[in-house]
């Protein structure tokens, strides 16, 4: 519906934009921001655009929320930082599913019209991915001081339970979302482009494969081994 410039609801934000909705979500940069149809190699750059750009904003979020749970684990504030981490690990769960999309791509159409068309531009010059990856060790810190400050052991947190324990497992979470999404994302690129090939910057794809299994808290898996051995050990 247009809005009469002079009627009751007029914008009255500053910006372009001949609506407040679209001044505050600064709309025409934002859909100024994939190719115009004239400029693209191929229809399906707007898809390939849509799916990378919304994936960097998640990416963003994700980061903010992550280094704001920090901030408030350094405090000794461990409710808060669990609603953040949810909040960061359903970001990565969104950006995750919604990879599906790539594989409407056709390989061959990718291969000969997209491709050519990103210069040297790879993935691993993601602001976002790099953003959620920087963030990462100061959360386990923060963690791993709060639970020396109450003299307890990894195993000790995880038989005892608690609100400690409680931010373990979202620590667990955000480390599973993200290798997730880099197993999806492996999986994309091995049915788009191939697993034996080479990607825009060199890489093989194999190595991609390799990245799923780095972690970032590896402490808070080796103790679930701990756990088990412990267990057999009182049966
Ligand atoms: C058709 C879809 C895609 C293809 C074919 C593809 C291909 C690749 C390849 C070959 C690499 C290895 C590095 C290189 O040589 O460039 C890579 C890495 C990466 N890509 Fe993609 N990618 C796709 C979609 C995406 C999307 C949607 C994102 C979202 C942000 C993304 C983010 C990344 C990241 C963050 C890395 C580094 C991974 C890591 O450090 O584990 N890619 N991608």
């Amino acid at each position: 519906m247009a809005i009469d410039p002079s009627g009751e609801f007029a914008p009255i934000l500053p910006g372009r934009g001949a609506s407040d909705y679209e001044r505050y979500l600064r709309t025409d940069e934002l859909l100024a921001l994939e190719k115009r149809p004239e400029e693209r190699a191929h229809r399906d750059e707007l898809l390939f655009q849509t799916v990378h750009q919304s994936s960097e904003l998640w990416l963003q979020l994700a980061a903010a929320e992550v280094e704001g749970a920090t901030a408030t684990v350094g405090e000794g504030e461990i409710r808060p930082a669990l609603r953040l981490l949810r909040r960061a690990a359903l970001c990565l769960q969104l950006i995750t599913r919604q990879l599906d999309m790539l594989e409407q791509l056709s390989p061959w159409e990718y291969t000969r019209h997209i491709r050519p068309v990103l210069g040297h531009g790879s993935g691993f010059d993601s602001p976002g991915f790099g953003a959620a990856r920087r963030v990462s060790p100061a959360l386990g810190d923060g963690f791993h001081r709060l639970r020396r400050a109450r003299g307890l052991s990894l195993v000790e947190v995880y038989r005892e339970g608690g609100d400690l324990y409680d931010l373990a497992e979202a620590l667990t979470e955000w480390d599973e979302r993200l290798s997730a999404w880099r197993l999806r994302h492996f999986q994309v690129v091995a049915r788009i482009i191939g697993d034996e090939v080479v990607g825009t910057q060199g890489t093989p794809v194999q190595l991609l494969g390799g990245l799923v299994k780095n972690r970032l808290y590896p402490e808070l898996w080796q103790v679930r081994n701990e756990l088990t051995e412990l267990a057999k050990g009182e049966a």
